[in-house]
């Protein structure tokens, strides 16, 4: 496998006026906290708290963000940041391990709490006058219900700080106006901290006086600039496409900048849903106008799949086929078009959420590793990556998306896994199976559709088990099998929660396809949520 350069480090250009950088401690809130800021059309980038104050100020922030983290900061093993950050004048947001590292480094004094406070808190917003209140929570209410996550409390607070807030138990903010640093103890980036978008607006656009000029129209109009000037009046790029949200943008994007000189290749691997392979192409064509090799590899997959039934076995050998039948596809093109110039380049749908998580809360940001959302290629073809989504959550690419007027069929998709339908046949990957599981997953999309409920599903799909039951079907008796339906909400796929479809859409899911399916006679509904289970049966 080759090793891929990495082509858009990690943000080596700001695409705004005005970016926040967030350092990471660790938090499970962190990418939360680059979100919000970005709903107010500001750009914000997370760092690994380790990335030298150089580095952080080469990015020309408007303010810093130290995020919240599990450790306590008197630690030995406490996760540090250059301390000069405190001094560098930038106005600085201390959140939760934040405000105890601003206290802990600046002269004050953080010790074990006697009460962890975990969940909803009420907070007390305290009044200053003849001096000015606080203007991190200029316009919130006096009292606050707040999340708080902590052990750890701030006893004495560092010099020059006074306490802006507190809870019955412990100081809940601090700041320092004069040194332009301010603090809060609970979590304003949560949604269960009712007027934390509030204030962490006060802090981005009042302290920080950040312009509002994040949008998708600049985001496009940068990144295809860029794209332009990175690809050269003659290079050729290929991107596998999977018919996804993310890679169809991606694709859309870089075609936008290098019209034909962008080939995409779509592979049937045989364990795509009803009619897929035909339907990706024709939109893919005619209504984004890209450049599209299909393959329909779909009998070498299912001959590679035979008389297997261990999950990660199927896995691995649809990822490794893919790498087989992308490389010699690409190989060609690669000897056609770009007329043996050494340079060309894949085109990658990697989002800002594999980034932040590729990158260790102790390790310099180099250390990110690339994510082969196509698998490796070999290296004596020398691709250089584009990645034009990298600094992008989900929501953002499907607001790209929109803008570059793409279909919503397209953007609304709900995330099909890489495997494909071969995770959700449970034992043997056949294609009678395959058949079977594909007529009545197109039932059951259809009817969650026609309720109106495919947006409000993180996913809606049918698992075919190898599990045969008797039945009745007008006077036969019928030993056919059973299928499960599987529908969860959620926001980012790592917790869900299965969902309450309403009776008569699963009563029409159900009786279509015990009528209409040849081979399932019984139709049972998963009520499980995760954790502990996993979305996928596979
Ligand atoms: P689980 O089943 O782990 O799934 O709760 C979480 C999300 O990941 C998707 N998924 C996969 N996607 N290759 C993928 O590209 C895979 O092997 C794979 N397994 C699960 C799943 O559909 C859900 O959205």
């Amino acid at each position: 496998m080759a090793v891929l350069p990495r082509i858009y480090t990690y943000a080596v250009d700001t695409p705004a006026s005005s970016t926040i950088v967030i350092l990471d401690f660790g938090s499970q809130y962190t990418q939360l906290i680059a979100r919000r800021i970005r709903e107010f059309n500001v750009f914000s980038v997370v760092l690994p708290c380790t990335t030298p104050l150089a580095e952080v100020l080469a990015l020309h922030p408007r303010g810093i963000i130290l995020s919240g983290g599990p450790s306590s900061v008197y630690a030995a093993t406490a996760p540090q940041a250059d301390r000069a950050v405190l001094s560098c004048g930038l106005p600085i947001l201390g959140i939760c391990y934040g405000l105890q590292f601003i206290t802990h480094h600046l002269g004050g004094k953080v010790v074990p709490g006697t009460a962890h406070e975990y969940g909803h808190a009420e907070v007390s917003v305290a009044e200053f006058t003849p001096e000015p209140p606080s203007q991190l929570f200029h316009g919130l209410p006096a009292k606050l219900t707040v999340w708080m996550s902590h052990g750890d409390h701030a006893e004495r607070l560092a010099p020059g700080f006074r306490i802006t807030a507190s809870t019955a138990n412990a100081v809940a903010a601090i700041e320092d106006p004069a040194r332009r640093i301010w603090a809060v103890q609970f979590h304003p980036e949560v949604a269960h901290t009712k007027d934390g978008a509030a204030l962490l607006r006060n802090f981005v656009l009042t302290l920080c006086g950040c312009a509002q000029d994040w949008t998708p129209a600049h985001f496009i109009e940068t990144t295809v600039a860029k794209i332009k000037a990175q690809v050269g009046p003659t290079g050729h790029a290929i991107c596998g496409l999977s018919g996804g949200v993310d890679s169809s943008v991606a694709a859309v994007l870089v075609a936008r900048a290098i019209g034909p000189r962008l080939t995409c290749i779509f592979v049937n691997n045989g364990v795509l849903r009803k009619d897929e392979f035909a339907t990706v192409q024709k939109t893919m064509r005619d209504e984004l106008h890209l450049n599209v090799v299909a393959v329909d590899a779909g009998e070498r997959f299912l001959t590679k799949l035979a008389g297997v039934t261990d999950p990660e076995q199927k896995r691995k050998i649809i990822g490794n086929e893919f790498i087989a039948v992308f490389d010699d596809e690409a190989a060609k093109l690669l000897a056609a078009e770009a007329k043996g110039e050494s340079v060309a380049w894949l085109v990658q749908g990697t989002l800002y959420p594999d980034v932040i998580e590729s990158a260790s809360v102790h390790g310099p940001s180099h250390v990110i590793k690339s994510h082969h959302n196509v698998g490796g290629l070999p290296a004596d073809m020398k691709l250089k990556l584009i990645e034009p989504l990298r600094d992008l959550f989900k929501d953002e690419v499907r607001r790209i998306g929109a803008d570059l007027q793409m279909p919503e069929d397209i953007l609304q998709r709900q995330p099909f896994p890489g495997p494909g339908l071969a995770v959700r046949i449970l034992g043997e990957v056949t294609s009678d199976r395959v058949a079977i599981l594909q007529e009545a997953d197109a039932i059951c999309t259809a009817e969650i559709k026609r309720a109106g409920l495919y947006r409000k599903l993180w996913q809606s799909f049918v698992v075919l088990l190898p599990v045969k039951t008797v039945g009745v079907m007008g006077d036969q008796r019928t030993y056919a099998y059973t299928c499960a339906i599987r529908a969860v909400e959620s926001e980012d796929g790592m917790t869900a929660d299965w969902a309450a479809l309403p009776y008569e859409v699963l009563r029409a899911i159900s009786s279509r396809i015990v009528s209409e399916v040849r081979g399932i006679n019984r139709v049972v509904y998963d009520i499980t949520s995760k954790p502990p289970g996993t979305i996928e049966w596979e």
